[in-house]
C-alpha cells in the first residue's frame, strides 16, 4: 500500500480509483492550498502526490521526500515544479495534455466575446439600476465577426481557438515557436511574426506555456504596437504579461481592453489598478473548469500515479528520471 497526497478535493471518481487499488489517499481538507510547510510535510511522507498548478513543489521539498516517486499535476501547465530538478532526484512529473484544450478554448472565446461586447460591464450596470432605456449609444462594442484574431502560441488550445474563430468568419493570424504549415492549409490561418500580429490583430489571445522565453512577453513595447481598439485575452499564465504595463496601456487608451483568466499573483490583490477599468474582465483561472473536463484531468493525474506506483512509466510524463525511486521501479 502506498500513500498518495492529494492537495485539494477533486471532482469525478479519481479518488475512488486510487482507493480501490488499496492505497491510502490523504486529501488536503482546505479550500485554500496547503501552505508550503504543510505541503512539504505531506510530501515527505508520501509515495505520490496529485497537485494543482498553485502548489509550488520546490527542490527542498523533493529532497526531503525520500519515498516520493511522482508529482502528478492536474493541469497541462507544470511551471509549479521544475521537471529537471525532479528528474535529477528520481521523481516523475506528469501533466494532463489534450483533455482540456477544447474547454479552455471555449472559455478564451467567451472572454473574447464578453470583452468585445461589454457583457460584464453592462450586466453590472443593469444590476446597479443603470438601465433607463434602450440607448443608441450605450455599450457600443467591437464586432467579432470579420475581425482579425492573433493567436500567440499554436498548441492544442491555440488550434482550438483558431477553429472557433473560423466559425465566426474571423481572419486568423498566429505566431508560434514552430510554424505549422499543415494547420495553415487546413484552417486557412497565416503565420506572422509577433510584431506584425500585434499590429494587425483586433484580438490578441495568449496560449503559450510559461517559459523563460514567454515570461514578460507582453510588455510596454508590445502594447504600443497593438491597435488602440485591440483586446488582449490571456488564459495562459499571468506572468506572460507585464501587468503594470498592461494597466498603463489600458489607462492611456493604448489598447481597448483585456480579458484575463490568469494574473500574477493569483488571486490578484483587490488593490490592483486592473480592477478599476470597466473594459477589463478578470476571472479566477477557470478556463478549464467544466465538470467533465476537470473530472477527466483528475482521472488522468490519478492514472499517471497508478502507473508509476505499479512500476510502469506514466502516460503523460514531462520529465524522465534517470533513476526511478521505489519498489517495482524500472531500474530495479
Ligand atoms: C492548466 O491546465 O495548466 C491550467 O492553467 C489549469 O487548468
Amino acid at each position: 500500500m502506498s500513500t498518495i497526497f492529494v492537495t485539494r478535493a477533486i471532482p469525478g471518481d479519481a479518488l475512488e480509483r486510487l482507493r480501490e487499488r488499496g492505497h491510502e489517499v490523504d486529501v488536503w481538507p482546505g479550500v485554500l492550498p496547503p501552505d508550503p510547510g504543510s505541503l512539504g510535510t505531506a510530501l515527505a511522507g508520501a509515495d505520490a502526490a496529485l497537485t494543482m498548478v498553485v502548489d509550488r513543489v520546490s527542490r527542498e521539498m523533493l529532497e526531503a521526500a525520500p519515498k516520493l516517486r511522482i508529482v502528478a499535476n492536474m493541469a497541462v501547465g507544470y511551471d509549479n515544479v521544475d521537471p529537471a530538478v525532479a528528474a535529477s532526484l528520481g521523481v516523475w512529473v506528469t501533466n494532463t495534455p489534450g483533455v482540456l484544450a477544447e474547454t479552455t478554448a471555449d472559455f478564451a472565446f467567451a472572454l473574447l466575446m464578453a470583452a468585445a461586447r461589454n457583457v460584464v460591464a453592462s450586466d453590472r450596470d443593469t444590476r446597479s439600476g443603470g438601465w433607463k432605456t434602450w440607448s443608441p449609444t450605450g455599450f457600443l462594442g467591437t464586432d467579432v465577426h470579420g475581425a482579425t484574431l492573433g493567436i500567440v502560441g499554436l498548441g492544442e488550445i491555440g488550434l482550438a481557438m483558431a477553429r472557433r474563430a473560423g466559425g465566426f468568419g474571423m481572419r486568423v493570424i498566429y505566431t508560434s515557436r514552430t510554424r505549422k504549415p499543415e494547420q495553415e492549409a487546413a484552417l486557412g490561418i497565416e503565420y506572422v511574426a509577433l510584431e506584425r500580429l500585434l499590429a494587425e490583430a483586433d484580438f490578441v489571445s495568449l496560449h503559450t506555456p510559461l517559459t523563460t522565453v514567454t515570461r514578460g512577453l507582453m510588455g510596454a513595447p508590445q502594447f504600443e504596437l497593438m491597435k488602440q481598439s485591440a483586446i488582449l485575452i490571456n488564459t495562459s499564465r499571468g506572468q506572460v504579461v507585464d501587468q503594470d504595463a498592461l494597466a498603463a496601456a489600458i489607462e492611456s487608451g493604448e489598447i481597448g481592453g483585456a480579458g484575463l483568466d490568469v494574473t500574477d499573483p493569483e488571486p490578484l490583490p483587490l488593490s490592483h489598478p486592473l480592477y478599476t477599468f470597466p473594459n477589463v474582465i478578470i476571472t479566477p483561472h477557470i478556463a478549464s473548469a467544466s465538470l467533465a473536463t476537470r473530472s477527466k484531468m483528475a482521472l488522468m493525474a490519478a492514472t499517471n500515479i497508478l502507473e508509476v506506483l505499479e512500476g510502469r512509466e506514466p502516460v503523460n510524463p514531462v520529465n524522465r528520471p534517470e533513476r526511478v525511486r521505489g519498489p517495482g521501479s524500472l531500474d530495479t
